[in-house]
C-alpha cells in the first residue's frame, strides 16, 4: 500500500426500506464525482442487498472471530475499502438502524479510514443523523471529514432524482478530493509500526506474526488458560503457573520475555515467548487455540523462536509437563530431545536442541 496506490472509496447506502431515496442520492454522488476521479476507485455497496441481519455473531467484532458468512462477506467488503462515503438519511434525529448495525458487525475493518457523509432530510438536511454517526464512527477509529454534502430533499430532488445542480455537484468534487488528500495522510496508521510484525507467510492463511503489544494481553490470557486446560486434564494438576497467571503478572513477563503472538483473520490464535537463560535459548507457553491445533501453526511458530535466539544461544531448550505427549512429540519431531536439568519445574520434563543440528543430545 503506498501513498500513490488510488484510493478505493467504498460509498455506503445507509437506508434499507422499499422505495427509499437512497440509491438516488448515491447515484448522484457517484456521478456527479466522476470527472474529479483521479486518485480514487469508487465502489457502491447499499445495505439493502447486503442484507445484513441485526448483529448475531457471538464474539465481539474486535476478536475479528465470525462466525457467519455474511459477517466474513461484509468484514471483507469494508477491509478493501481505504475510505468511505455514507449516504445516509435522518429517522428520527438520528441515523438508520441498518446504518448503526453495519458499524456494529466489524471493527479493525473501519480502523484509520477516513470517512465523508452526504446526508438527506428535510428541514435539517439529515445533518442531525450526521452528527450522530461522527460519534460512533470516531470510537471505530474511523476519521470524519470536514468537508459534507447535506441535501434538502425539496430543494435538491425532482421525482425521486437529484437533477444535475452546480454547487452541489461541486459539493461533492470537493468532498471526494478531501477524503482522498485524507486517506494518503492516514495511510501511515494503517501500517503495523516498523519491527511490528515480523512474519506473515505461515502454514495456513490469514496469519499475522507479530511482537506481543499490551492491547493483546487480556486476550493472550484468555488463550492460555483455554490451551492449558488441556495440559491440566493431561497432567492431572490444576497446579500450573499458566493457568494460575494473572493479567498484571502477564504484563510483568513482556520486560523479561520476548512474546509473538499470531493473529489469524484478526483473532489471537497462538503465541510463544522466550528469553536467554543459561547460554541457551529458552521458549515457552507455546501454544496454539484448539481449534486451530493439527494445521501446522505450532511447528511455524516454534521455528520462528528459534530464529529470534541472539548469536550467543548455544542451543534451544524448554519444558512441558511429563504427561504432555502430544507436545513432546511435536518438539521431537522439531529436533529437540529429552534432557535432565536440575532446575525444572515439578512434573515438567525439560528438552533441548542444539543449534546447530549436528550435536547428538543425549535423552535423560
Ligand atoms: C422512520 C422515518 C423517520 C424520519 N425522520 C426524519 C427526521 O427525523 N428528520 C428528517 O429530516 N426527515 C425524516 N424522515 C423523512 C426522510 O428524510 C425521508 O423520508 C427520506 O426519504 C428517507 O430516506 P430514504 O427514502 O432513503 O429512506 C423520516 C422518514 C422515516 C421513514
Amino acid at each position: 500500500m503506498s501513498s500513490n496506490d488510488p484510493s478505493r472509496v467504498l460509498v455506503i447506502i445507509a437506508s434499507t426500506r422499499p422505495g427509499r431515496l437512497g440509491p438516488a442520492i448515491a447515484d448522484w454522488f457517484v456521478r456527479a464525482t466522476l470527472p474529479a476521479r483521479a486518485g480514487a476507485t469508487v465502489d457502491t455497496a447499499d445495505l439493502a442487498d447486503i442484507g445484513l441481519p441485526l448483529l448475531d455473531e457471538p464474539e465481539h467484532p474486535a476478536s475479528g472471530t465470525y462466525t457467519h458468512e455474511h459477517t466474513r462477506a461484509w468484514s471483507r467488503r469494508v477491509a478493501a475499502a481505504d475510505a468511505f462515503v455514507v449516504v445516509t438519511p435522518e429517522y428520527n434525529y438520528g441515523m438508520p438502524a441498518a446504518l448503526k448495525n453495519a458499524f456494529d458487525f466489524l471493527y479493525h475493518e473501519w480502523a484509520w479510514k477516513p470517512v465523508a457523509f452526504v446526508s438527506y432530510g428535510n428541514t435539517s438536511a439529515g445533518t442531525r443523523a450526521v452528527q450522530m454517526a461522527k460519534q460512533v464512527v470516531t470510537t471505530l477509529k474511523m476519521v470524519p471529514i470536514g468537508a459534507t454534502v447535506a441535501l434538502r430533499i425539496a430543494d435538491s430532488t425532482r421525482d425521486g432524482q437529484v437533477p444535475p445542480s452546480a454547487g452541489l455537484d461541486d459539493a461533492a468534487r470537493r468532498t471526494l478530493a478531501e477524503l482522498t488528500r485524507v486517506t494518503s495522510a492516514l495511510r501511515p496508521l494503517r501500517v503495523e509500526p516498523a519491527g511490528r510484525v515480523t512474519d506473515t507467510a505461515g502454514p495456513v492463511d490469514g496469519l499475522r506474526l507479530a511482537l506481543a503489544q499490551p492491547d493483546d494481553l487480556a486476550e493472550l490470557l484468555v488463550l492460555q488458560r483455554c490451551c492449558w486446560v488441556q495440559e491440566a486434564l493431561a497432567n492431572e494438576t490444576l497446579d500450573l503457573p499458566p493457568l494460575r497467571e494473572t493479567l498484571d503478572e502477564l504484563r510483568e513477563s513482556l520486560s523479561t520475555w520476548q512474546v509473538w503472538c499470531v493473529r489469524r483473520h484478526g483473532r489471537l490464535v497462538a503465541a510463544v515467548r522466550a528469553r536467554t537463560h543459561h547460554g541457551g535459548w529458552l521458549i515457552g507457553r507455546l501454544m496454539v487455540a484448539p481449534d486451530q491445533s493439527g494445521n501446522g501453526i505450532g511447528s511455524w511458530l516454534l521455528a520462528h523462536a528459534e530464529r529470534q535466539a541472539p548469536e550467543s544461544a548455544t542451543h534451544h531448550a524448554l519444558f512441558t509437563g511429563h504427561r504432555s505427549s502430544r507436545n513432546i512429540k511435536l518438539y521431537e519431531r522439531a529436533g529437540y530431545a529429552l534432557t535432565v536439568a536440575d532446575d525444572i519445574p515439578e512434573g515438567a520434563v525439560h528438552l533441548t536442541k542444539p543449534r546447530q543440528p549436528c550435536r547428538t543430545v543425549a535423552h535423560g
